[in-house]
Formats: C-alpha cells, sequence, structure tokens
C-alpha cells in the first residue's frame, strides 16, 4: 500500500518528541530515589505506559468515577461559550494547547465548537504517552477534516520549556490551553502555582486557559471514585508494579500488595497508596537495588486534590490569571474554570 493509503492524516499530522534520551535516566533515577525514600513514593506521571493509559480510559467508564461525566456535561453545555470566550476581539484564528490530552475524548466538545467559528484549527497536544497520542490523533483527523495537529510527546516540564523558547515566534491569534479532567490535581498546592506560573509564561495578555477542577465534597463520595468495586483503579495503580517488572526486570508480585484510597480532609487531597500485604523483599536488578517492605507499609504513588471556589480563584490571582468564567455540572461536583491571561 502505498503510504498515502496507509496514513491518509499524515499531512496534517506532525508527532514531535521532546524528552526521549532524558526520560529513561529520569524513570530510573525517580524510582530509585522513591523506593529508597522513607515513606517510598512513586510519581504519578509513570503510571501511564500502554496499558496506563487504557486503564486510565477504563477509570473513566466506572460508575464511582464521576469527574469524566460531570467535566463532559459541562463541555456539552457550555463549549461554545467557551469557544466565543476565548476569541480574540477581532476573530483572529484561535489554536488550542492541551496538557495531558490522554484520549482527548473531551477535547471534542471544544475543537467543535471552535471549527463553528473558523474554518481550520491547530491543535497542540501534549502527553506523556506516545501510544495514547497517536491514537487519538489519528482518531481526531478522521473526525475532522479542518483540524492540523501538532503532537508532544513529552512531559510537562519538558513542554512547557519548549514552549517557552518558541513563544517569541509570530503565531497569529489567540491560544486557548486546556488543562481538564483534574489533572491539576496532581501537583500540591505550591507546585499548581508554580505550574500554572510556568504556562502563563508561555501565554500571552488575553490568551486563556480552561482549567478542569474537582470540588471538594463528601468522603464517601471521594473515596469511592479512587477505589471503585470493580477494581479498574486498583488495576491502574497497580500497573506501576507491573511497569517496574517489564522496564526493570524487577519482581515484584502484584497480588502481594493492595491498593489504598483515603480522604485527607485537611489537606483537601484524596492519597492514593500500593500497601504491601506481608513481609516482603523485591528485587530490582536494573537498578542494582533490592527494597525490604514490612507488612502494611505504604508506597505512596498520587495525591488528586480538591478545590473550593475561592481557593480557585486565589490560584487564578496569584499566576497571573483572572477567572473570568466558572462553570459547574448540575450535581455541582466539578467545575471549569477560565482563566484569563492579564
Ligand atoms: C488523571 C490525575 C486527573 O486524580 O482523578 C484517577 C488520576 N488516579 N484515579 C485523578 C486518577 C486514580 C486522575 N487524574
Amino acid at each position: 500500500m502505498p503510504p498515502t493509503a496507509e496514513d491518509p492524516h499524515a499531512a496534517r499530522l506532525r508527532l514531535h518528541r521532546l524528552d526521549t534520551a532524558d526520560a529513561r535516566a529520569a524513570f530510573a533515577r525517580d524510582t530509585s530515589d522513591g523506593l529508597s525514600a522513607s515513606p517510598k513514593q512513586l510519581f504519578p506521571k509513570y503510571f501511564y505506559d500502554e496499558l496506563g493509559s487504557e486503564l486510565f480510559d477504563a477509570i473513566c467508564l466506572v460508575p464511582e468515577y464521576y469527574l469524566t461525566r460531570a467535566e463532559n456535561e459541562i463541555l456539552a453545555c457550555h463549549a461554545a461559550e467557551i469557544a466565543a470566550a476565548a476569541a480574540a476581539p477581532d476573530d483572529a484564528p484561535l489554536s488550542l494547547l492541551e496538557l495531558g490530552s490522554g484520549s482527548a475524548t473531551k477535547t471534542r466538545r471544544i475543537i467543535e465548537a471552535v471549527l463553528k467559528r473558523q474554518t481550520s484549527l491547530l491543535y497542540l497536544p501534549v502527553d506523556i504517552s506516545v501510544s495514547a497520542l497517536e491514537t487519538s490523533a489519528r482518531a481526531l483527523l478522521q473526525s475532522y477534516p479542518a483540524l492540523s495537529i501538532e503532537a508532544y510527546a513529552s512531559d510537562y516540564d519538558a513542554a512547557l520549556a519548549h514552549f517557552g523558547r518558541e513563544r517569541g515566534r509570530e503565531r497569529g491569534g489567540r491560544l486557548l490551553a486546556l488543562f481538564l479532567g483534574s489533572n491539576i490535581g496532581n501537583f500540591d498546592r505550591d507546585g499548581a502555582g508554580q505550574f500554572l506560573h510556568a504556562l502563563r509564561a508561555v501565554l500571552r495578555d488575553g490568551d486563556a486557559l480552561l482549567l478542569g477542577a474537582d470540588l471538594k465534597k463528601d468522603r464517601a463520595t471521594l473515596e469511592a471514585a479512587y477505589d471503585d468495586a470493580l477494581g479498574v483503579t486498583a488495576a491502574f495503580n497497580l500497573n506501576q508494579l507491573v511497569r517496574l517488572n517489564r522496564e526493570f526486570d524487577a519482581d515484584f508480585d502484584p497480588r502481594a500488595f493492595r491498593h489504598v484510597a483515603v480522604y485527607h480532609e485537611a489537606a483537601g487531597r484524596v492519597e492514593i497508596y500500593i500497601e504491601s500485604r506481608q513481609a516482603q523483599v523485591v528485587s530490582l536488578p536494573k537498578l542494582d537495588l533490592e527494597i525490604s517492605f514490612a507488612e502494611g507499609e505504604r508506597v505512596h504513588t498520587e495525591n488528586s486534590y480538591k478545590y473550593d471556589r475561592e481557593g480557585l480563584d486565589a490560584l487564578a490571582a496569584h499566576t497571573g490569571f483572572a477567572c473570568t468564567h466558572r462553570w459547574t455540572d448540575a450535581a455541582g461536583r466539578f467545575s471549569s474554570n477560565l482563566f484569563v491571561a492579564r
């Protein structure tokens, strides 16, 4: 088959890999440091190997994980308003930059709303998973003939550094940055401020950020969302161990560990752990490491911070934005916030 028949959308897609050389070394270092530390920790960015990205998509479908459905409800109702609010006064074309795009399913609402206002659209997705990026990009190009994609396989830091260097380059029209799905929740409060400040630095005055933030609510709802009855979230969490087995020849038995999710109300975050069911020693030969676990010992793998309205307004104000619009789902569980760079 000629390449054009095999990949009819190739002309509208460019895929950049920003950090492959360092990524493997950083993963080794973070794993080694994290498992040697006390308390032990692993990092959420390493959830997203190919299986991890698929398991996350499955989480978005389980009944307890209300976040995706709530955000989708908001975008379904308000995408036209969002596109209008983000547009330049002279209606110069808008481009979309999305951090942590994943399967980009919810992004379709925004893409469709923007394409009602202009004839073509440039979409710049950033995701740590090359497989998720390629699959989602091809599906989007198939759906939207007026779309072009520049995709970046990268973590957030490398992507923001890259776009910071590009900032001087003339780019017509405005940029709408998307940080959806409560991805901000993986940062602690200071980290969220630093991240938004760095994102602000790649935007120009008048550009905007659509920030999806989950709202504080009762413990039972939150803990169920992060520990669903089918065990999909448990599989997503424990998949980090399976990944370490594959990439570092480790001998973790995932059955010898359990998934734990607890809401720390004072801190406003769901904490996620992998807990050892028994005393055991695990070896990671490629990292030249042997790690002992006590019975009941926990490895912290993720925080998922929850917000309130005042916290979101303060976050915008501290990072060079004004929160000009906020939408919530009918049940008031989740918020989509339009932060305008000022
Ligand atoms: C991808 C960070 C938004 O915190 O809700 C879901 C990740 N972890 N279930 C979240 C996650 C366990 C998710 N984010």
